[in-house]
């Protein structure tokens, strides 16, 4: 029997439309969903699904020898927004979780394994305009640290035990599939569904603040090609810059307004602002369309029109 894939996580915002993605290209039987809660409809009907806790080491070790697992993708973590409220619990699920997997890899019982990392692990000392790959990384939240953190322990695993650990800096991911689990950059995809709902939004965000964001197909898009690039075009071992579009609330307000002109936006800021502020602008992703051909494809119209299109049913 062929080894199979186990995403850990599958029931969020990134890991449902992961593992829809896998299971489409290497079939139902090959792909192993995993989470604490169960996840939608589509995904608990069409594959295998564990009920499985990230921090448990034993129960992953268990899960990947029944399943005869080779790749993990770890998509549990705690987000930006709820690790503030909860420093020690985010910190002892983000890293705990991924030692776990990085140790199974070193102990040979995985093979490859997949691990997001984000913009959060820059800070405010970070040059906040096309963020060089490497640069000053001074994260201030909770969630910045254990990303940070995760990168050194990715790197230190590929260099002394050899461990084949592949990340992305994710920036804030725009669906409508799932709901967004927690994080800073939620307001951008609770836009779309309050324009639909109400004709207006309340932004937790102050006007002006820019930040990287990305469509969700881009990101699997990448996820997906960083796992089947060639070990040796890998060359970062903590994680690659990633970049889509960059925009300000302003500004998706602009795009919504194409399709609802009579849309407006209201701003109510909260500790979220703090946390915006400290990440970039802007990305420099040169090193991932270098190592392994990364490009982007969707820009801010183009994911307002498909939001809004895909959310429309549900508000009518
Ligand atoms: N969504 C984004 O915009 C974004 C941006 C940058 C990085 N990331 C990273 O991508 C990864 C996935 O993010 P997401 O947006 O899908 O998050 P999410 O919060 O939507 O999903 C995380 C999933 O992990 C599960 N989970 C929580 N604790 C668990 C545990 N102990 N064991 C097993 N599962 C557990 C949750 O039930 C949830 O389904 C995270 O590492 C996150 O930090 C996300």
């Amino acid at each position: 029997m062929k080894s199979r894939i186990l995403i850990i996580g599958a029931c969020g915002q990134i890991g449902t439309e992961l593992t829809m993605k896998l299971r489409e290209r290497f079939g139902e039987d090959k792909v192993v969903a995993s989470d604490i809660r169960e996840g939608n409809d589509e995904l608990m009907a069409s594959g295998h699904f564990e009920t499985l806790d990230a921090t448990d080491f034993k129960a992953v070790e268990d899960v990947i020898f029944r399943y005869k697992v080779d790749t993990v993708y770890l998509m549990a973590a705690m987000l930006s927004a709820i690790a503030e409220r909860f420093p020690a619990k985010a910190w002892h699920l983000n890293m705990t979780s991924l030692f776990n997997v990085l140790n199974l890899a070193k102990e040979n019982k995985i093979k490859k394994l997949f691990w997001p990392s984000s913009i959060a692990v820059f800070g405010p000392t970070t040059p906040a305009e096309n963020t060089p790959q490497t640069t000053v990384m001074e994260p201030t939240t909770v969630y910045g640290i254990s990303k940070q953190t995760g990168e050194r322990w990715c790197e230190y695993y590929f260099n002394k035990f050899g461990v084949d650990v592949r990340s992305i800096r994710y920036p804030g991911l725009i669906s409508y599939t799932t709901e967004p689990g927690g994080g800073t950059t939620d307001y951008a995809v609770d836009i779309y569904h309050r324009a639909l709902k109400h004709g207006q939004y309340r932004c937790f965000l102050k006007e002006g603040t820019i930040l990287p964001m990305m469509y969700m197909d881009d990101a699997i898009r990448a996820t997906i090609s960083i796992m089947d690039a060639e070990e040796e075009e890998i060359k970062i071992r903590s994680s690659y810059n990633l970049a889509g579009v960059s925009y300000a609330p302003e500004d998706v307000t602009a795009s919504i307004k194409k399709h609802i002109p009579d849309f407006e936006i209201s701003y109510d800021i909260d500790f979220r602002q703090e946390i915006a502020d400290s990440w970039p602008n802007s990305i420099d992703d040169s090193r991932a369309r270098e190592d392994w051909g990364w490009k982007h494809k969707f820009g801010l119209d183009e994911m307002t029109a498909i939001m809004l299109e895909n959310l429309q049913p549900k508000y009518n």
